[in-house]
């Protein structure tokens, strides 16, 4: 959507403030040992005390509240009975609906001991998501978010997941512009206007390029010990920085 009124932009910051207080404590309380249905299930007492939906459930039917993906799964992880280990890489993926409005966040953490690679991997990570959203103005090609986010990647030494898209956002969960790709595509012209709702959410790993659907019908997973991260941010373009919603 394009914010064209004080109350669209009041709104979509209510829901996002919203999203990234239930990422926060999610993340927060996550330990060895809980399944990530257990981990889901605070994640729904915390819908259900800010009075929101969950966004992938009223769309898509997705059998969760969240998406909780581990190690190798590196998004739409259905929860379930998997047990979370110490050492494992967890990505939550909160998103919510309130008053028809929608926000969508996402982060990467380290369930301790941690690794030097997956330290970096997220630092990368994150670092790739503040630089793109430092180019993301009106005005400019809508393809100097990929840029950035490769520029990041391979300075690293991380690889791009490239079937993992940021995407537009606000009245809905997955909007126009679709598909905003983490890789530099020329061939892209679209480019980014005033008000424009958009999540911007790099997916970095260690061995993949590419996911695919497990089975479930949903979670996707790279190559075989292969580790990822995301982080995720929703935003309204202006001709400055954009203003980030998903802030607690
Ligand atoms: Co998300
Ligand atoms: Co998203």
């Amino acid at each position: 959507m394009t914010i064209d009124s004080d109350q669209d932009l009041q709104a979509l910051k209510i829901v996002g403030r919203i999203v990234a207080s239930i990422l926060n404590e999610m993340m927060q309380r996550a330990e060895p040992g809980m399944t990530t249905l257990e981990l889901d299930r605070i994640g729904e007492a915390l819908f259900e005390k800010y009075a929101v939906q969950s966004a992938p459930k009223i769309t898509y039917n997705f059998p969760g509240y969240t998406c909780i993906s581990i190690n190798d799964e590196v998004a739409h992880g259905i929860p379930g009975d998997r047990v979370i280990q110490a050492g494992d890489m967890v990505n939550i993926d909160v998103s919510a609906e309130r008053n028809g409005y929608f926000a969508d966040t996402g982060g990467s953490f380290i369930i301790p001991p941690s690794t030097k690679l997956k330290e970096g991997l997220c630092y990368a990570t994150r670092l790739a998501l503040e630089c793109a959203v430092n180019e993301a103005r009106a005005g400019q090609p809508l393809n100097q978010i990929g840029k950035a986010i490769q520029q990041v990647a391979k300075q690293k030494g991380f690889r791009i997941i490239k079937n993992l898209c940021s995407h537009g956002v606000g009245r809905g969960l997955h909007e126009e512009p679709k598909e905003i790709p983490g890789y530099y595509d020329r061939r892209d012209k679209r480019i980014l206007t005033e008000g424009l709702v958009i999540t911007i959410e790099p997916f970095l790993s260690t061995k993949s390029h590419f996911v695919t659907e497990k089975e479930d019908g949903w979670t996707l997973v790279g190559d075989k010990d292969s580790l990822s991260a995301q982080y995720e941010h929703s935003m309204v373009i202006t001709k400055g920085k954009p203003i980030l919603l998903t802030v607690a």
